[in-house]
């Protein structure tokens, strides 16, 4: 089901971002640019920037994103393969691609069908039971509160308690080797015989997990007979496919949700967030069982930075929430915890207390401050001054976290109040904590940059010029005047070439969060080809920087790294204006009826060069 990405970029070239949006809502020119009240969220002003040049939209409230196909997709609430479609259609491009067969074409793209094919024949299964294990599951899919409606949102399905009832399926069909569905986990080969294969779920109720663009990357399994000797869930393998610590449980059913309503809750178990969703709630993910990773949290940075934790309510759950919350502090959430009593889960708290106890419970959400405060208290912990010292500390740990540096001091400044601690002392420990465990915090993006737009943005990589990369070079060695002069005045459209936006998004970012730029941290958000462009830049001495001479002339000492200062920042971003309006006036040029912009340009260019001289 492969649509060529020479296709894809000619449907992409045909349907104007503007003109294709405009289709669907009022959007206004407002000087270069084009503003539109935003769909993905409840917005009184115009907040969603459409880039005609860029081909991308971009809201700056509720930060959504992306091209022409992702506005589509979200909008319609359509698939990509959907949105590509109805594009062609409007462009009068011809698909010749036939969605009955299979996509086989490559390793990766059998798992994804095989974990599809697998999916619609567990679901089969519970339409298809016969007798007792109709029965049997069937009472257990009631006990649970799986109704029909529910079983269809989530692709529920029931894998026969037999040694080769998917094996067997694969066999009759005959599209699959043997050896392609053991790479996908699905089936299991068995030792010491030659080529032997048996199915790796087994009487289980199963759980499709879908990656973010709900294409299915493993299953979760649960135990339902008592001579199940698996552990309660038992989850397809990591593969290419599915990366364990990159998958969040529910985000492809959620995102737009978390979106408009700009929070998430964060729940531990595939049952956890049916039972939510089921109860309207429907802006969940979850961790599935293991500890939240950073990758995951970045995932989730994507859509909100409000995360409210709603985690069982036991030792095991104390504890992943405690990880939980140092992990997203870390990536710049703002934090709340739901607490339910002890002993409980969502999916339990709900079906025996119902609805309207558990939003009670959503709006009596806490701070992580005072959750921890609270199991400190319930615990008798907070008696002794060692007891309050530990907790204290504790508590500055978890602050140390916090990318945000005033952020960091208003909850120093809370904790000491609370706690009737002189501020200043509290701090200290703060800055003894931060400099033992040096920065190692990756800050929330918090610009957001459009997922699928390489269709126009890659057609400039060629020309990254010269000025591009002085400015990878202002950051790497700016003074702080320099960049703080970078961070006021620096428009994201001035760059044209991908890799260094993409790096100058993660410095700002720093520059933002942490107030001065730490190549190291920012190398870890970086692809191959983005970390070696930063590396040269970083590790380049004077001799070939392509930093202009007239500007760093004043301030270069031999052998060393150059700093740059605000005189230098300034020509930098007077050379990225005087190009954009170049750009601008070669466009207007073609329009006799702009002769007159065409000459204030001119203007402009010249008064930017002369204070530039
Ligand atoms: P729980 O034990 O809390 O399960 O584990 P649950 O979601 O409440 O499930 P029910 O209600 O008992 O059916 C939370 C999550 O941890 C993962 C699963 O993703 C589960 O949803 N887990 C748990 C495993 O992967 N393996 C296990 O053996 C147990
Ligand atoms: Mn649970």
């Amino acid at each position: 089901m492969r649509i060529p990405q020479e296709k894809i970029t000619e449907i992409a070239v045909s349907n104007d971002i503007v003109d294709v949006i405009s289709g669907y809502i009022e959007v206004k020119k407002r000087g270069k640019s084009f503003l539109a009240l935003c769909p993905f969220h409840p917005d009184k002003n115009p907040s969603l920037h459409i880039s005609q040049q860029k081909q991308v939209y971009h809201c700056f409230s509720c930060k959504a994103g992306g091209n022409v196909f992702s506005f589509l997709e979200n909008y319609e609430h359509i698939t990509f393969i959907d949105a590509v479609k109805k594009l062609a259609e409007r462009a009068g491009i011809k698909l010749e691609y036939d969605s009955s067969k299979p996509d086989i074409s490559s390793e990766i793209s059998r798992m994804y069908e095989i974990n599809k094919e697998a999916a619609v024949y567990f679901r089969n299964n519970i339409r298809d039971l016969k007798s007792s294990e109709k029965e049997f599951v069937n009472s257990y899919l009631k006990s649970r509160g799986l109704d029909k409606k529910t079983i269809d949102r989530f692709g529920i399905g029931y894998s026969y308690k037999s040694w080769d009832g998917l094996l067997h399926h694969f066999q009759e069909e005959d599209v699959f080797s043997a050896a392609n569905i053991e790479s996908s986990g699905l089936i299991i080969k068995k030792e010491g015989s030659g080529n032997s294969y048996y199915d790796r779920f087994r009487g289980r109720l199963m759980f499709p997990i879908f990656n973010e663009n709900d294409k299915i990357v493993g299953f979760g399994g649960r135990k339902l007979y008592d001579d199940d000797t698996g552990g309660k869930y038992i989850n397809s393998p990591e593969s290419k496919i599915y990366n364990k610590s990159r998958i969040l449980y529910g985000l492809n059913f959620a995102k737009e949700k978390i979106r408009y309503s700009d929070f998430v809750i964060l729940v531990e178990g595939y049952m956890d967030l049916i039972a939510l969703s089921r109860n309207g709630f429907e802006n969940v993910v979850a961790s599935s069982g293991t500890a939240l990773t950073e990758d995951q949290a970045r995932l989730l940075s994507r859509y909100t930075k409000n995360v409210y934790l709603l985690f069982d309510s036991d030792a095991a759950g104390i504890k992943a929430a405690k990880r939980g919350i140092e992990i997203l502090l870390e990536t710049g959430f703002d934090i709340s915890i739901i607490s339910l009593p002890f002993g409980e889960d969502p999916d339990s708290y709900l079906k025996s207390k119902g609805k309207n106890e558990f939003e009670k419970r959503i709006s009596e959400k806490q701070s992580f401050i005072n959750f921890i405060g609270d199991i400190y208290n319930k615990d008798n912990k907070l008696g002794t001054v060692e007891e309050k010292t530990t907790f204290i500390k504790e508590m500055i740990g978890y602050i140390s976290k916090i990318p945000d540096r005033i952020k960091r001091a208003l909850f120093i400044k809370e904790i000491s109040e609370r706690y009737r601690l002189n501020e200043s002392i509290v701090t200290e420990e703060l800055f003894r904590i931060l400099k033992t465990a040096g920065r190692t915090s990756f800050p929330k993006s918090s610009v957001t940059l459009p997922e699928k737009d390489t269709v126009r943005i890659s057609k400039e990589e060629n020309n990254s010029n010269k000025f591009e990369l002085e400015l990878i070079e202002l950051f790497v060695h700016g003074d702080s005047e320099a960049l703080t002069y970078i961070e006021n005045n620096l428009h994201i459209e001035y760059i044209k070439s991908r890799s260094i936006l993409r790096i100058a998004e993660c410095m700002l970012d720093e520059l933002i969060n942490n107030g001065a730029v730490d190549v190291s941290i920012i190398l870890n958000q970086l692809d191959e080809k983005e970390k070696e462009l930063l590396t040269k830049v970083a590790n380049s001495e004077f001799e070939s920087s392509p930093l202009d001479r007239s500007a760093s002339d004043n301030l270069l000492t031999k052998n060393s790294h150059p700093v740059y200062n605000i005189k230098n920042a300034q020509d930098l971003l007077r050379k990225f204006r005087i190009r954009e309006l170049e750009i601008k006036r070669s466009e207007y040029k073609t329009d006799p009826e702009k002769y007159l912009e065409v000459f204030n340009i001119s203007k402009q260019i010249n008064e930017l060069m002369k204070e530039g001289r």
